[in-house]
């Protein structure tokens, strides 16, 4: 059985926190698309961690962690990561494997994506500069390498026919700059990276699926960034939706159970693109700051703003979203006003739909308003029935637009604080 947790918003929805809350269900948890573009923030022991690549469920000695062959591998930044979780005591040669159809991130695909990003002007996407976009660019362009290719004589030569187009590329965007030292890095981290579990990844899953096992699938970004269904072009280059879910592991559709979807309370983006909730004032600012709403990756502070049910309701179904969980439910604890936009107003005209350019037309948020929960803040709550009634209003609204459950309320960073509704 395999179930499914994505973020159904432009991404940071706290995903790490949540996958590690539901790891101890499951036998396998697996990455199935992105790299290290992704930031998953867990609590461990009251320490905070950031995960990259290397899947939520790492902390949980009893499960495999599977990187899939859908994920664009940085083996600079993976052996960081393992150095991170080593020295919480986690042996990654025990619990974590790679799948050999992943793609390797080169040192020339990050200096590509700042030389893309550049030549953007003010149309920047707003890239992690993680070289994500170009490594998915060598995968449809047949270019790549991918980590089974690293056990073969002849990488080195594919290496520098590589480096040579992508120099060609960097010499037409009039870009320069020296990589020496990260390629030094670059492979250090690929003698490090084959001394990993590096496995068929396809197999490696359906045999757990025949034996009965439960997989978690572990989705990074959100669908709003999806490559064909969000905001293009202001998006990632992977699917991050259910169905990559498929592509990403070698998972058959019918394989699929749960489909959990993970939403903040209220709304945050990262990078440039259109966002008809963000607020600009006083109130976006307090989202920010009591939210903590800087980049996990990057540092940049997030764009902040209230829920956009338009936006929810296309995710869910886009994903077939079976459960909700709402996450830093605690940073509204002290509003007393809350909104939820419940339509458009797109050049005149009132829509529950996302318009097909959303970054060219003018869209009017249309807000529905509650009131606060400040008379019993959630973040001192454990049980459901001690959550405020304005509160449970306010999900009963959400449950009732997006046609699909809240199951879960996230109060808090770590790990126990959930209050299952
Ligand atoms: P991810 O990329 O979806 O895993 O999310 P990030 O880790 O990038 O960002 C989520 C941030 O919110 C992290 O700093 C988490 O520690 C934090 N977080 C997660 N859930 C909650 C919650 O329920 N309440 C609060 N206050 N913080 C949370
Ligand atoms: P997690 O998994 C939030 C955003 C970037 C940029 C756009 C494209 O932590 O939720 P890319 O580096 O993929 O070329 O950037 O996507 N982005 C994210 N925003 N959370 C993420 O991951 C993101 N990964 C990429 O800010 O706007
Ligand atoms: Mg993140």
């Amino acid at each position: 059985m395999v179930d499914v947790i994505l973020g159904l918003q432009w991404g940071d929805e706290g995903k790490g926190k949540i996958v590690d809350y539901f790891a101890p269900n499951y036998d396998v948890i697996a990455r199935f698309q992105g790299g290290p573009n992704a930031g998953h923030t867990l609590y461990i022991d009251g320490k905070k961690v950031v995960l990259h690549q290397i899947p939520s469920g790492i902390f949980h000695q009893h499960a495999d962690n599977l990187i899939g062959n859908g994920i664009v591998l940085d083996p600079i930044t993976l052996k960081k990561e393992c150095e991170t979780v080593a020295a919480l005591g986690i042996d990654v040669k025990k619990n974590l494997f790679i799948a050999e159809r992943a793609n390797i991130i080169v040192p020339t695909h990050r200096a590509l994506d700042k030389a893309s990003e550049l030549q953007k002007g003010d149309k920047k996407i707003g890239s992690t500069l993680k070289g994500i976009g170009p490594a998915y660019m060598d995968k449809t362009g047949r270019n790549a390498l991918r980590v089974g290719d690293l056990l073969d004589k002849s990488f080195i030569t594919q290496y520098i026919k590589l480096r040579l187009k992508h120099q060609k590329l960097l010499d037409n965007f009039h870009f320069n700059e020296d990589i020496s030292a990260l390629e030094e890095e670059f492979f250090d981290a690929l003698e490090y990276l084959k001394t990993l579990n590096i496995v068929n990844g396809e197999y490696f899953i359906n045999n757990k699926i025949s034996q009965g096992k439960n997989i978690l699938a572990e989705g990074a970004q959100g669908s709003m960034l999806d490559i064909d269904f969000g905001t293009f072009p202001f998006v990632t280059s992977s699917n991050t939706i259910s169905a990559g879910v498929c592509t990403g592991l070698g998972i058959a559709p019918n394989k699929i159970n749960d489909i959990i979807g993970i939403t903040k309370a209220y709304c945050t983006r990262v990078g440039g693109g259109p966002f008809p909730t963000e607020l600009h004032d006083e109130t976006g600012e307090n989202l920010r700051k009591l939210g903590g709403e800087f980049g996990a990756t990057t540092g940049r502070p997030r764009r902040c703003g209230w829920l956009d049910l338009v936006a929810l309701n296309f995710s869910c179904m886009i994903n077939g979203v079976t459960k909700i969980v709402m996450t830093k439910a605690d940073v509204l604890d002290s509003f007393n006003e809350i909104k939820v936009c419940t339509s458009y107003n797109v050049e005149g005209k009132n829509t529950k739909e996302i318009p097909f350019q959303l970054s060219k037309v003018d869209v009017e948020p249309v807000y529905q308003e509650f009131k606060g929960w400040s008379d019993k803040p959630s973040v001192n709550v454990t049980k459901a029935e001690d959550l405020s009634q304005n509160m449970k209003d306010y999900i009963q609204f959400i449950n009732k637009e997006i046609n699909t459950e809240v199951k879960f309320i996230s109060n808090g960073p770590e790990r126990e604080k959930i209050i299952v509704l």
